[in-house]
């Protein structure tokens, strides 16, 4: 079923996760896996990936798939099932991560185990695009046959006011980026208008730090704000 013109509930917040698992690939592949600063900072990476996808997971499955369970039971036990498979994962890779950092460890079974966390987070990657694109089409379409779109934003809105400030800004830091010049504005307009002022002051600036300046430029000029 193709209905791009309802609301759709995962495109926006996955754009965003794809945004940082491809920076999180790069960092893991390019790091000198002897070098402590270039740990702490990779191991700072990887922490914050996971800590946004145990929490994206866990909104999807206490609220939208929640919903979804109340009119179709039975229908979000896949996902929820991605879920565990991926929590186990990224356990494995954050185990991983700490045997790298661990004190005393020879800078050849440091390369080695840098070699499986590439791998793992490779695979990773691969099973949250797969996961991802089965949500965004699948469970899309159930959440269309079984809810409006007014409903659908209700629990959008449900998920954005269960998140902390600090929260909401990590994911704001991927997601903005992430997203075309409208579907930016859109975004950015419907803040400015929902949030506190020094709350969008500093949701601009995450803005401002991840995006190249002719994209924030232009930002700015569609909302009217002042450079
Ligand atoms: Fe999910």
């Amino acid at each position: 079923m193709n209905q791009p013109t309802r609301f759709s509930s995962f495109t926006t917040p996955h754009k965003g996760i794809r945004n940082f698992l491809s920076q999180l690939t790069v960092q893991a592949g390019s790091s000198d896996y002897t070098d402590a600063q270039e740990m702490a900072m990779l191991q700072e990476r990887l922490e914050e990936a996971m800590e946004l996808l145990e929490e994206h997971a866990q909104v999807e499955n206490e609220i939208v798939l929640a919903a979804l369970e109340e009119r179709a039971p039975g229908s979000g036990a896949h996902d929820q099932e991605g879920h565990r498979r991926l929590h186990q994962m990224q356990d494995m890779l954050l185990a991983k991560m700490k045997a790298i950092t661990a004190t005393g460890i020879s800078p050849e079974e440091a390369t080695r185990l840098g070699s499986e966390l590439y791998q793992g987070i490779g695979l990773l990657f691969a099973e949250h695009l797969e996961h991802m694109a089965e949500e965004e089409t699948a469970t899309q379409n159930l959440l269309w046959q079984h809810f409006t779109d007014a409903e659908l934003l209700q629990v959008q809105g449900r998920i954005i006011s269960s998140m902390k400030p600090d929260l909401l800004l990590k994911w704001w830091a991927y997601i903005l980026p992430a997203q075309s010049h409208t579907e930016r504005v859109k975004l950015m307009a419907g803040l400015h208008s929902s949030t506190p002022a020094s709350f969008f002051e500093q949701v601009l600036g995450v803005v401002q730090k991840n995006l190249s300046a002719p994209a924030y430029e232009k930002l700015l000029a569609a909302l009217a704000v002042p450079a």
